[in-house]
């Protein structure tokens, strides 16, 4: 089938600075899609690329099979898109940000007015349609983001960091949403810094770093890939926990800061080894996505 989204040989250059190179990305229609990466790897420039809101420096964007930028109006119009920082407007309130977003989709008051309704309920704001925006919690104005990127009946959903500091139960809702939307057959492109936030949503993703794709496929394909399938977690005292590690065999060490990461296929003889040290504290768990995000895109702070 052919991609919804289909990018070649993106790049993209703010004066000196390379932001994206050489970048593919391909998304299948219906999937949701993930979009991973450290701070400042380029993922918002690549969503406002596609999106013709940034020009790009080299390569071909098409969405729905057309070029962008040079159908930007007819594609975002089948297009919702919740952006990275919250763009409410907070001159008005709820009910009245739908309405106007509405309008600049060309679509009728009466159209819009039950489609309004839906939303609200969808995202559990209908008591909340006629509050300002000031009176809103953060939870609410991405709810109500997310509502308003829905006012189209978007085929392509993009968001950027849809549930960045937001409590448990808001994201949850959030994926419970998102979900029932990729449901409907629609396809969702987002971005996002929670791991378990894309092991749970994404059925495919790309991780991203200094503008390049670094890796692609499902979740669990990326940690049967990258990583073995248990993780300990050893912490104490850095010289005394490498001594008590060094001579498990089969185990993968890597540090980070007091933590001893060790990777194993078999964690019996590493909790033997664990048990006769009660001074060191260790966490056996899992590995999963972050762990093959670290792994990919090294230890070192960005930004
Ligand atoms: N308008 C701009 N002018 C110059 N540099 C920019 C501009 N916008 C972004 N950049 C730079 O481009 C790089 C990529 O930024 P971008 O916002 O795409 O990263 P990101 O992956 O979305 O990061 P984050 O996870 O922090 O949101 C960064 O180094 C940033 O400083
Ligand atoms: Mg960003």
């Amino acid at each position: 089938m052919k991609p919804v989204v289909d990018i070649r040989g993106l790049t993209k250059r703010f004066g000196e600075r390379i932001v994206l190179r050489d970048l593919d990305l391909q998304v299948p229609p219906g999937v949701c899609f993930g979009v991973l990466g450290p701070n400042g790897a380029g993922k918002t420039t690549a969503l406002r690329a596609m999106l013709g809101l940034t020009p790009v420096s080299d390569g071909t964007i098409h969405i729905f099979g057309q070029p962008m930028p040079a159908a930007g109006r007819t594609v975002r119009a089948r297009c919702g898109v919740v952006p990275q920082a919250d763009n409410l407007d907070p001159d008005f309130t709820v009910i009245e940000n739908l309405r106007v977003y509405a309008r600049y989709f060309g679509l009728s008051r009466i159209d819009v007015e039950s489609r309004i309704q839906a939303l609200l309920g969808f995202v559990e704001l209908t008591d909340r349609a006629d509050s300002p925006i000031a009176t809103l919690s953060g939870g609410m104005k991405r709810r109500l983001t997310i509502a308003r990127a829905l006012i189209n009946q978007p085929e392509l959903i993009i968001l950027d960091e849809p549930t960045t500091g937001l409590d448990p139960q808001v994201r949850r809702m959030i994926w419970a949403r998102l979900r029932a939307l990729r449901e409907e057959g629609r396809t969702l492109l987002l971005t996002t810094h929670y791991m378990d936030e894309a092991e749970r949503l994404c059925d495919q993703l790309v991780i991203v770093d200094h503008g390049r794709v670094l890796e692609h496929g499902s979740p669990r394909d990326l940690i049967h890939r990258h990583v073995e399938p248990e993780v300990l977690e050893v912490r104490g005292a850095a010289e005394r926990t490498a001594a008590v590690l060094v001579d498990i065999p089969g185990a993968r060490i890597e540090q980070i800061g007091d933590i001893h990461y060790c990777y194993t296929r078999d964690a019996r003889s590493l909790l033997a080894t664990l048990e006769q040290h009660r001074d060191l504290t260790f966490l056996h768990r899992p590995s999963n996505l972050e762990d093959v995000f670290l792994k990919l895109t090294g230890h070192e702070l960005r930004d």
